[in-house]
């Protein structure tokens, strides 16, 4: 697999510092919940939440990956809930990247049954191409068409997700 580097340290930080700006802005002293969905968005949500100058709670989901099962109401399997109660919360989801938008929808869709007052979504990269499912994105760190891209979390069969650069991966 060749290794191309994509987006560097520097860009990566300074483009979480600026979404953190606009966050802090966004809330004032609602207090939302920041959740990181797990595992990819491990980096991101640690420098996002760590640069936001805003009162906050954090938590994380874990949802079954690609080809899990899914119920008959179109909800995907949480292998971690949330322990802080979502109810008439504002909350803000952290999810590394959007791709299809299956994943974060369903997310979105299972989260809702606790009923926060609120749901925003906040994704590092918000990849174009193969989109199937209108996702509102509320906050994203990079828009890309298309490629696959490892590091800073985002992962190749649980490899590279250590890195602190994103890359791209081609055969
Ligand atoms: P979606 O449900 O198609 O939006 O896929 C979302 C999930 O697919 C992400 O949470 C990633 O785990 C994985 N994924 C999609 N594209 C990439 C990529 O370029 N690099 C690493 N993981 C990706
Ligand atoms: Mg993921």
């Amino acid at each position: 697999m060749k290794k191309t580097l994509f987006i560097s340290r520097d860009a990566i930080a300074q483009r979480v510092a600026e979404l953190a700006r606009e966050i802090a802005r966004d809330y004032g002293q609602d207090k939302p919940i920041l959740i990181g969905v797990l595992n990819g968005s491990v980096f991101f949500f640690a420098d996002l939440v760590r640069a936001l100058d805003l009162p906050c709670e954090i938590d994380f989901v874990r949802a079954a990956s690609y080809g899990m099962s899914m119920d008959s109401s179109g909800c995907i399997r949480l292998t971690k809930e949330p322990e802080i109660p979502l109810e008439g919360r504002r909350v803000l989801l952290v999810e590394d990247i959007v791709d299809t938008g299956q994943t974060i929808s369903l997310l979105i869709e299972t989260l809702r049954h606790q009923n926060p007052k609120e749901l925003k979504i906040c994704v590092l990269i918000d990849k174009l191409e193969r989109r199937t499912q209108e996702v509102p994105i509320d906050y994203y760190g990079f828009r890309v068409e298309e490629g696959f891209l490892v590091g800073y979390g985002l992962d190749y069969a649980e490899q590279y997700r250590q890195l602190p650069e994103i890359f791209t991966l081609e055969p």
